[in-house]
């Protein structure tokens, strides 16, 4: 084999001699595509000792003005107040998502104030404008550049010096200096790279939209994830009206923070309020429902989760989980048949989060092991309780974070009653705040199922 062949996963980049079926770094399947090393033009430019800055933190100032705000609130609260000037963002997302939608939106608020270029290498002028003319933007001044040179993109770009650069999308896009076929890792990489570095260099801030693979993972390597400033994931049922933007990394702010938008005839409207957006508003919850405060990043959310526990007609009994980590389900299960002698082996078990919501937090876990008791003893909750907690193997219930918050969004919400963690106990005495709810402290799963077969 010729030395100058090696393979490289698409999935996390890492690279071997030979081709690999499986991925010994990140596990991925037939993941490995050939890559020339002679493909990968190396300059060997000398650097002078001018182009090398060291800055002493004291001098360095920081200007308040470097975030621009985009007046869509949920844009900006996931990039943590605005968008960062100078910043790169890539933005993933499943295809027919609304990526190249809720770009455009943002595009058309930025060109009233800001030069603003939104390259496109996948779709034409036309189709570019008549999503224009559905959102109602076709009066707008974006300019727009179908281009997927790389090298092209970069004229144009020193040519105008825009304020912001959309490109739709990294996969499409190519440069001459790797011989490579687009979408391939290392096309990917250079790309980023070289986004990244002019960017800084002519102070322009830039979105790039992603494909995403059927593992929702951005087609191409974990690697540009690591280059960019911010990672976005654009996400949600694409038959459903609801969409969630949701910060996977941020070097300006928290991540895991949410935005909520609608999918509407002229395109994404943002939810401002969208604390019962995800519970089912029915005052006669069937047995296997369970209301939990969850934590988004900063924002609480009131969420609904549902069980449903039947004698399997199969050897091996199903589990279909949708909307949590179905390992922490399987965990929460043994718990149950552990402390408490629920015994899940001969039933299959459904949990589902109401509303397509991805829930990623370990304070659910109270709720949802709620929710398996509930319709394993088929009794119902009071819709007017809630749940936070985590749980321990040993069936003990565990202190949550940011509680203060998640108690008064509940008291906002008209929330009765709330079973938490009793090591959060102090800190909420500690508050000192009056607060307006019944609060249940237990320390033990044994403690949920004598409250839930009381209520
Ligand atoms: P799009 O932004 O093209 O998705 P992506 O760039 O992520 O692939 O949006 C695709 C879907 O959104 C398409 O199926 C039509 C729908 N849509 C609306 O419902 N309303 C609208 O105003 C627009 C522009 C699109
Ligand atoms: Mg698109």
């Amino acid at each position: 084999m010729s030395k100058d062949i090696f393979f490289i996963c698409s999935s996390c980049g890492y690279e071997s001699p030979k081709w690999l079926g499986k991925c010994p770094s990140c596990n991925s399947w037939n993941s490995f595509s050939e890559e020339k090393k002679s493909n990968i033009i190396q300059s060997k430019k000398e650097i002078s000792i001018d182009d090398i800055e060291l800055h002493k933190i004291s001098d360095l100032e920081i200007s308040t003005e470097n975030r621009i705000q985009t007046n869509i609130k949920e844009l900006d609260r996931v990039f943590g107040g605005g968008i960062v000037k100078n910043s790169l963002t890539l933005l993933g997302g499943a295809p027919g998502i609304g990526k190249s939608t809720l770009t455009m939106q943002l595009c058309a608020i930025l060109s009233s104030k800001y030069k603003v270029i939104y390259i496109s290498a996948e779709e034409s002028a036309s189709q570019l404008k008549m999503r224009a003319i559905r959102l109602g933007l076709d009066k707008s001044n974006i300019f727009l550049l179908v281009e997927n040179r790389f090298e092209a993109i970069l004229k144009i770009i020193l040519r105008e010096k825009p304020d912001f650069v959309i490109i739709d999308s990294i996969q499409t896009l190519y440069s001459d200096d790797i011989k490579s076929a687009p979408g391939s890792v290392s096309q990917l990489r250079e790309l980023t790279f070289k986004i990244m570095t002019y960017s800084k260099k002519y102070s322009f801030t830039s979105i790039l939209i992603g494909h995403i693979t059927k593992d929702g993972i951005i087609a191409g390597p974990k690697i540009l994830e690591h280059m960019v400033d911010t990672v976005l994931y654009f996400e949600g049922d694409k038959n459903g009206y609801l969409r969630i933007l949701r910060s996977i990394k941020n070097r300006f702010g928290t991540t895991n923070e949410i935005g909520i938008f609608e999918m509407r005839n002229k395109g994404l409207v943002e939810v401002l309020n969208p604390s019962m957006l995800f519970v089912s508003l029915s005052e006669n919850k069937a047995p296997g429902s369970a209301s939990i405060m969850i934590m988004e990043g900063t924002r609480p959310l009131l969420i609904e989760v549902q069980a449903l526990i039947l004698k399997t007609d199969y050897n091996i009994p199903k589990r279909t989980i949708v909307g949590i980590d179905s390992r922490r389900v399987n965990m929460l299960l043994a718990i149950l048949d552990r402390y408490l002698n629920l015994k899940f082996a001969t039933s299959d078990v459904y949990v589902n989060v109401v509303g397509g919501l991805k829930v990623d937090e370990t304070a659910i876990d109270l709720g949802v092991a709620a929710s398996l008791i509930s319709n394993f003893i088929d009794k119902e909750i009071d819709y007017k309780t809630s749940f936070i907690g985590e749980l321990g193997l040993s069936g003990e219930i565990r202190a949550v974070v940011f509680i203060d918050l998640r108690l008064k969004e509940l008291i906002k919400l008209g929330i009765k009653k709330v079973v938490v963690p009793k090591d959060n106990m102090k800190f909420i005495k500690d508050l000192g705040i009056d607060l307006d709810i019944e609060l249940i402290y237990i320390s033990h799963i044994s403690e949920l199922i004598r409250l839930i077969n009381k209520s």
